[in-house]
């Protein structure tokens, strides 16, 4: 079995998602949603009420919610104490409360044990902002995506059926502002990254590209 860690981080609505599942379900590897367990978090803290601009009250109760996340490329699953929050996660109010809750560095700590945990010996695809620059700098292959706003506004917008493009494009440039502007673990390209914009490739060519880069070096 491969040990193998393929990191990829990039902006939001760069195609990660869907590129590391196809990517490890084509090479048989495990793969973890970072920006899940994020998305957890910040579900359970809305949950309860707690203010997601109180970062002294978020990262009181950062240690709390039992995160348990599934590396099954097929079907990913997330769990905060033992319920199934994969549809919730999605949901708008967590998608703009995330960026803040993300950037309070008791939350970074906390989710970074759980995720080198998952990570263990490898044989993963792991995705979100700081993989290769933080939580797995060992990594064998680091790929960094983006792709135009215009064109990550329009994929989202098809995705979710119906909704408003410059609404969706504003609300992933606004969370790019913060994850990149935050003090601890930014959103960068870490050195040695292989950057792949995607604005003018198909799914399945993105898909290609990380593979050769992963059967490069084994
Ligand atoms: O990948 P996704 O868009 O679901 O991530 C949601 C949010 O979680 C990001 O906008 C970012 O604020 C945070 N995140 C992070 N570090 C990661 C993954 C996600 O800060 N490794």
């Amino acid at each position: 079995p491969t040990r193998l860690v393929i990191a990829v981080d990039g902006t939001s609505g760069s195609g990660k998602s869907s590129t590391c599942r196809g990517v490890a379900e084509r090479l048989g590897l495990r793969y973890l949603d970072t920006g899940a367990m994020f998305r957890a978090m910040t579900w359970w803290l809305l949950e309860r009420g707690v203010d997601v601009h109180d970062a002294a009250e978020v990262a009181r109760r950062a240690g709390d919610p039992e995160i348990l996340s599934g590396t099954d490329p097929r079907g990913p699953s997330i769990t905060v104490d033992g319920h199934d929050v994969s549809g919730p996660i999605r949901e708008e109010q967590v998608t703009e409360a995330v960026s803040p809750v993300s950037a309070v560095p008791a939350v970074r700590s906390r989710l970074l044990d759980l995720q080198r945990r998952v990570i263990g010996d490898g044989g993963i695809v792991v995705e979100g902002r700081d993989i290769a620059s933080v939580v797995w700098p060992q990594a064998e292959v680091k790929v960094f995506l983006s792709a135009d706003p215009d064109a990550r506004a329009r994929r989202r917008a098809a995705e979710q059926g119906g909704v408003d493009v410059a609404a969706t494009e504003a609300s992933l440039l606004q969370r790019d502002r913060i994850d990149s502007g935050r003090a601890t673990a930014p959103l960068t390209m870490a050195e040695g990254a292989v950057h792949i914009d995607t604005t003018d490739f198909t799914l399945d060519e993105v898909i290609s590209q990380v593979v050769a880069l992963a059967e490069a070096v084994e």
